[in-house]
């Protein structure tokens, strides 16, 4: 167990359920894209994938400080994604889901 500040991706796992509805954890996509390998992937970039024109063209390389303002505000950061998402306001949280996210290949 990490009970420090350091990123606690096992903790982030749980949280990742209220994700699994819409996202698998590798490349299979489903109502949204897989996440596998997100980081360091483009947004709006899997194949086979229908992504809103803001997604297409957001343009940005998901790291993981952009995924942390994405989930915690999906519509400030992509207006006009279709993602049914309304974010994820506690900031620890935030960073251990990213933490877990990170470990998707
Ligand atoms: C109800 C379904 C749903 C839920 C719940 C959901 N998403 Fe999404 N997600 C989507 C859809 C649909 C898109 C594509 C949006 C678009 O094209 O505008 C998306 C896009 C994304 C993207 C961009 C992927 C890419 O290929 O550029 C990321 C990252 C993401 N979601 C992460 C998450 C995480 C992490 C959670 C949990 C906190 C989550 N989503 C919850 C449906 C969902």
């Amino acid at each position: 167990m990490n009970h420090g500040y350091a990123q606690d991706a096992e903790h982030g796992k749980t949280i990742f359920k209220a994700c699994a509805a819409c996202h698998a954890t590798d490349h299979a996509n489903r109502v949204g894209p897989g996440l596998g390998g997100i980081i360091g992937r483009k947004a709006g970039a899997v194949p086979g994938f229908r992504y809103s024109n803001a997604m297409k063209t957001f343009g940005m390389v998901w790291d993981a400080k952009i995924l942390d303002a994405y989930l915690a505000s999906p519509q400030k950061v992509v207006p006009g994604n279709r993602m049914p998402y309304a974010g994820l306001k506690n900031a620890t949280d935030r960073a251990d889901l990213v933490a877990y996210l990170a470990t998707l290949k």
